[in-house]
């Protein structure tokens, strides 16, 4: 879970604040400088109202594609044209908001986040990005600025970052980095609809050909930068609303399948059975064990050494979240068990020695439990730095937002490791990426209890106005 794996990841690197307030006041003849009405209470009623989008009743949910996803993203669109950014929406329905500025044939800096969410989500994992970017220009229009703007600015809502739908994740920003591979477009869902269907089916036509063409000249774009919630408890522990992100982690999804051999709950004996349930529990819980201590699974030898085991030890999480079995009843032996597989670490050749070591060892199992085995890599992102100058110009920008909420100077802003994916991994690939993190509570996230302060909503909005007028 998004909170554990934060604490294994964070890494802090900044000496510790002494003066920070958690709670910001301001006079009222700041007020001209904070644009609290914009930044704050409109940014948080918008983040509330796109929180109510959802395709499902009693909780929010929005996958690729679908009606709640569509409907959020024709949203986002009308709050983009109300900052005064020209919008589209694109062939893989990422919602796209921009302005020119001075000079349209200027390098771009995108700014962005992703739409859709997990399934029983909070309302800020994405959003917070989108909204505080499109308010952050609206301040900009508001004060006749946004005309002038050196480079061109844009704003672009994502439209798969969770990989909830189809495992693959950042469908829409992999595309315009030109990393997804055309095979991507013939994935299906569990209804074995495929990414080419779930897009015509909204009137999105896109040959197989043309996803080249969505592809941006890396020449034609500045940088990338995405504000997001930590989704870790440090900035909370620290009492600091925001903290730059020092790199993300990378990630790898596995599918997992064991088929054995289906039967009568009460008459096949227990030394008879091939049952790919109790295979699936032995392996879940070898999971467990080689992620919690993998010195005691990996030697020193050709494939991992010193500084891989120890990056591992302290960052290495794996998750089993999905499971599901056929035919899935109180009385039949199943058939057939399917579970994903989550695991993520700092170290991209150590991520590597580990799903390794797993495949050597669940290969074991199955063969011993007699049930056969396909194990399926749906989704693969090596670990990100991200870029050291966009990073200082963030933390000034921070800073800059901070004085102007709080009147004092901060000393440092923490540099934090992230051990959720972003879009800007697969940005990465196209340009220099910064990232912004923002309080959250207790540092839950994926779940209703995801929570930002509003104030810290607005230091956000602050932060990227204040990282926007550099480029004024
Ligand atoms: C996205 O939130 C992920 O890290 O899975
Ligand atoms: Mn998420
Ligand atoms: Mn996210």
């Amino acid at each position: 879970m998004a909170i554990s794996s934060s604490i294994l990841f964070c890494y802090l690197l900044f000496s510790l604040i002494s003066n920070v307030a958690s709670s910001f006041m301001y006079s009222d003849d700041r007020r001209d400088v904070l644009f609290p009405q914009i930044l704050k209470e409109e940014a948080v009623t918008r983040l509330d109202e796109l929180g109510k989008v959802s395709d499902a009743n009693g909780y929010l949910q929005r996958t690729f594609m679908s009606p709640a996803s569509v409907r959020a993203g024709n949203l986002i669109r009308q709050w983009m044209e109300d900052a005064g950014l020209r919008t589209w929406v694109d062939h893989l329905g990422n919602v796209h908001g921009r302005v020119e500025g001075l000079n349209a044939s200027a390098q771009a800096l995108l700014i962005g986040s992703h739409l859709d969410t997990v399934v029983d989500a909070g309302i800020f994992d994405g959003s917070l990005g989108i909204i505080t970017a499109i308010s952050a220009l609206k301040v900009l229009k508001s004060t006749g600025k946004l005309g002038k703007l050196k480079r061109p600015v844009e704003v672009i809502a994502f439209s798969d970052e969770e990989g909830v739908r189809f495992q693959s994740t950042f469908l829409g920003s992999a595309a315009l980095a030109g990393i997804l591979p055309v095979s991507a477009l013939r994935v299906s869902d569990k209804s074995g609809v495929t990414v080419l269907d779930a897009l015509r089916e909204n009137s999105i036509d896109i040959a197989e050909e043309s996803l080249l063409q969505l592809k941006y000249d890396p020449a034609s774009v500045w940088g990338y930068i995405e504000v997001h919630i930590e989704q870790g408890p440090v900035l909370e522990w620290v009492g600091f609303p925001l903290g730059v992100v020092q790199g993300i982690a990378g990630q790898t999804r596995l599918k997992v399948t064991l088929r054995g051999s289906q039967g009568h709950a009460g008459t096949v004996p227990m030394s008879m059975r091939q049952d790919p349930m109790t295979a699936a529990a032995e392996l879940i819980v070898l999971l467990e064990r080689l992620c919690k201590h993998p010195k005691d699974f990996l030697s020193y030898d050709g494939r991992s050494n010193g500084s891989t085991l120890e990056s591992l030890s302290s960052s290495l999480v794996c998750t089993v979240g999905e499971i599901s079995s056929w035919p899935s009843a109180s009385n039949v032996i199943p058939g057939e068990v399917t579970f994903t597989v989550d695991l993520r670490a700092i170290d991209d050749a150590g991520r590597e020695t580990v799903l390794y070591e797993l495949s050597n060892q669940l290969y074991q199992i199955c063969e011993k439990r007699s049930v056969s085995c396909i194990v399926e890599r749906k989704h693969d992102a090596n670990a990100v730095m991200c870029d050291a100058d966009l990073s200082s110009q963030l933390k000034s920008a921070s800073y800059a937002a901070l004085k102007r909420m709080t009147g004092a100077t901060q000393h440092e802003i923490p540099v934090i490791m992230s051990g959720a994916g972003h879009d800007a991994m697969a940005m990465s690939h196209l340009t220099k990426v910064g990232m912004l993190f923002v309080r959250c509570r207790g540092g839950i996230s994926h779940s209703p209890a995801e929570h930002v302060l509003d104030d810290d909503v607005w230091a956000a909005g602050l932060a990227v106005l204040a990282f926007l007028e550099t480029h004024v």
